[in-house]
């Protein structure tokens, strides 16, 4: 069998090389057609920005058929396609195809002649352009010409966190306790609710804030019919910098960024600097809606989601001298379990994200002199040339660091993870998205987004991606969420939603997608398949949502996290609907 297939192998082999030459000369229409549909739909290449039909995109329409000559122009011409030039690098047989691909669109077909002069006008252009590209270098440009591929940053990744385990303790400290209040939400047996932090800082999007407040408040609505049942104020002393709604996992307390320890108030007072409206955390009683204790946790809430359906996963923005950037809360003993300090995992740290049984972590590079660290030189054009990001997987059972995964683009903003923990979905702050396999690391594709996107959800089967494009670390207000294919990586819809929508989260019934608008202090819902705007809902005084928690009560009235924006929780398969709690 073997032999005799070899042998067929060889003849085939040996008619196709005397064939070859003659088939280059007489490559037909349809030829060039398929070879240059090939090249117009790769990886990174022209669909990207002209669109699957050449419609236009972000780019113009190129459906008339531009000639090789039009192309090479743009390449040499237009800095937007310069990742044609790098990635794709066409010659003039490439082009040839992809003019002939283009016209068919049109249904012009091309003949031999009409490919010669195509051939002979290209051939005049370089010719005639080409001493034209010699420019003077400067040190600056010597720096970014030194720049690595990303390919070589995969091969060459050397661990960035220290070895061994890396676990830290912090002693929390409760810092005062209150009364609960009275109750003001009274769920009903089986119903689903919703429950949203908001700021003070909602400004955009041709909002008129009438009733502005100063103070964070605690909203709660009905997730079924997205209506807001009630809302209360935190008492102005006792305001933070918002950044993020989590609830215990029997969802009987929700927890808000709270004011400094030293000094006390929106200032900060004697707080260290970074800490400027923070540093503790409140705890609130879901049904009163007040606080009842405020707690030190030795750094700047940033978010926070249930961990194992027992703790909260919680990381800071700016930690204590003695604090640490990522830790376990346990929320009965109102105590810090243990967690890692940044500067261990050999960067800064940015938000953190778990499939209950790793830890991911978002790392920027450490700060260098001219270069602290954050994503925000990118909007200044400080930074040309950043050292990559990466995530970092943790193991909690023994806190060692067991992955690094590099990743395409500056500062990751979340990581969204499949329901079998196959791969991670990872928005950066130069529009993109990367998809990356957690058991080799690579990187699955990188596809674009809109401007400065932040959050990222899949849908109940996992076949789209969606990212809300905030305008973060960008200089811009976005207000659109981009819909990629979860498999190919590329772009299926872009959705008008409100103004710098920071999160999106697909709804525990598998059902909506729920985008909240910082920009507007509201939440827009979206029927995820049809992809059609269902509601809009206002947060009372137009307070800037921030996270998004959905609880259910059970037949006895046991309350549960089903939602938050870690994932799902407590048995929760949005695939399958919302099933009942027994
Ligand atoms: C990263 C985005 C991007 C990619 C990828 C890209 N283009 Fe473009 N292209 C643009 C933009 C933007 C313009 C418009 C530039 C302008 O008007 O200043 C453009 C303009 C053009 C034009 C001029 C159209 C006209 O009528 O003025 C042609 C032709 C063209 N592109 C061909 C291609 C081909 C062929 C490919 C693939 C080999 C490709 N482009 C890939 C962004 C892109």
């Amino acid at each position: 069998m073997t032999i005799l297939r070899t042998g067929l192998f060889l003849i085939l082999l040996s008619v196709a090389s005397i064939l070859a030459p003659a088939m280059v000369l007489a490559q037909t229409n349809d030829e060039l057609i398929a070879e240059g549909k090939e090249l117009y739909f790769q990886q990174i290449s022209c669909w990207v920005c002209h669109g699957d039909d050449a419609e236009g995109r972000i780019g113009p329409t190129i459906s008339y058929g531009p000639t090789p000559m039009q192309i090479q122009e743009q390449l040499d011409a237009n800095p937007q396609m310069a990742i044609i030039v790098s990635e794709l690098n066409p010659d003039a047989d490439d082009l040839v195809a992809l003019s002939t691909y283009l016209s068919s669109l049109s249904g012009k077909s091309i003949s031999s002649e009409e490919q010669a002069v195509w051939r002979a006008d290209l051939a005049a252009y370089i010719e005639a352009n080409e001493d034209n590209t010699e420019y003077v270098i400067t040190d600056r440009d010597r720096q970014i010409l030194a720049i690595k591929s990303f390919d070589t940053v995969l091969d060459d990744w050397q661990k960035r966190s220290k070895d061994g385990p890396l676990m830290r303790e912090y002693e929390s400290t409760i810092v005062a306790e209150y009364d609960a209040g009275e109750q003001v939400f009274f769920p009903e047996d089986g119903g689903l609710y919703f429950y949203e932090n908001t700021g003070v800082s909602t400004s955009r999007g041709g909002v008129t804030v009438v009733d502005r407040i100063n103070t964070n408040q605690v909203v709660v609505g009905n997730a079924t019919t997205r209506e807001i049942i009630t809302s209360k104020l935190i008492p102005e002393e006792m305001r933070g910098s918002m950044h993020t709604t989590v609830m215990s996992p029997d969802g009987r307390y929700v927890y808000m960024v709270g004011p400094p320890v030293a000094g006390g108030g929106v200032e900060g007072g004697g707080a260290p600097p970074g800490m400027r409206g923070s540093a503790t955390m409140l705890k609130i009683d879901a049904l009163t809606l007040e606080p009842v204790k405020q707690i030190a946790i030795g750094g700047r809430l940033h978010h926070g989601q249930v961990f194992q359906d027992r703790y909260l996963l919680l990381d800071v923005f700016v930690a204590e001298p003695d604090g640490l950037n990522v830790f376990l809360y346990d929320p009965d003993m109102d105590e810090v379990i243990g967690g890692i300090r940044a500067s261990d995992l050999g960067g800064n740290n940015y938000t953190a994200y778990t499939d209950d049984e790793f830890i991911y972590v978002l790392m920027q590079p450490p700060a260098v002199e001219g270069f602290p660290g954050g994503a925000n030189q990118l909007i200044v054009g400080s930074a040309t040339a950043l050292r990559p990001y990466w995530v970092s997987k943790l193991d909690p059972e023994t806190w060692e660091v067991v992955e690094e995964y590099p990743h395409r683009g500056y500062r990751g903003d979340w990581i969204t993870i499949d329901s079998a923990s196959e791969h991670i979905y990872v928005p950066t702050a130069s529009s993109s998205v990367n998809k990356i396999n957690t058991e080799t690391g690579e990187i699955v594709w990188s596809a674009p987004t809109g401007v400065g996107p932040y959050s990222a959800t899949l849908n109940a089967d996992e076949s789209q991606v969606w990212i809300a494009n905030k305008g973060e670390s960008s200089g811009a207000i976005g207000r659109t969420l981009t819909v990629v294919d979860a498999n190919s990586g590329r772009g299926v819809a872009t959705i008008f939603a409100g103004y710098m929508t920071d999160h999106v989260l697909l709804s525990p019934n598998g059902k909506e997608m729920w985008a909240t608008s910082n920009g507007e202090g509201r939440i827009y819902v979206f029927d995820a398949e049809s992809h059609e705007q269902l509601d809009v809902i206002d947060m009372p005084h137009h307070g800037d949502p921030h996270g998004l928690v959905w609880v259910k009560y059970d037949e006895n009235g046991n309350s549960l996290v089903v939602r938050d924006q870690g994932g799902f929780h407590n048995g929760i398969d949005p695939a399958a609907g919302i099933p009942l709690l027994d």
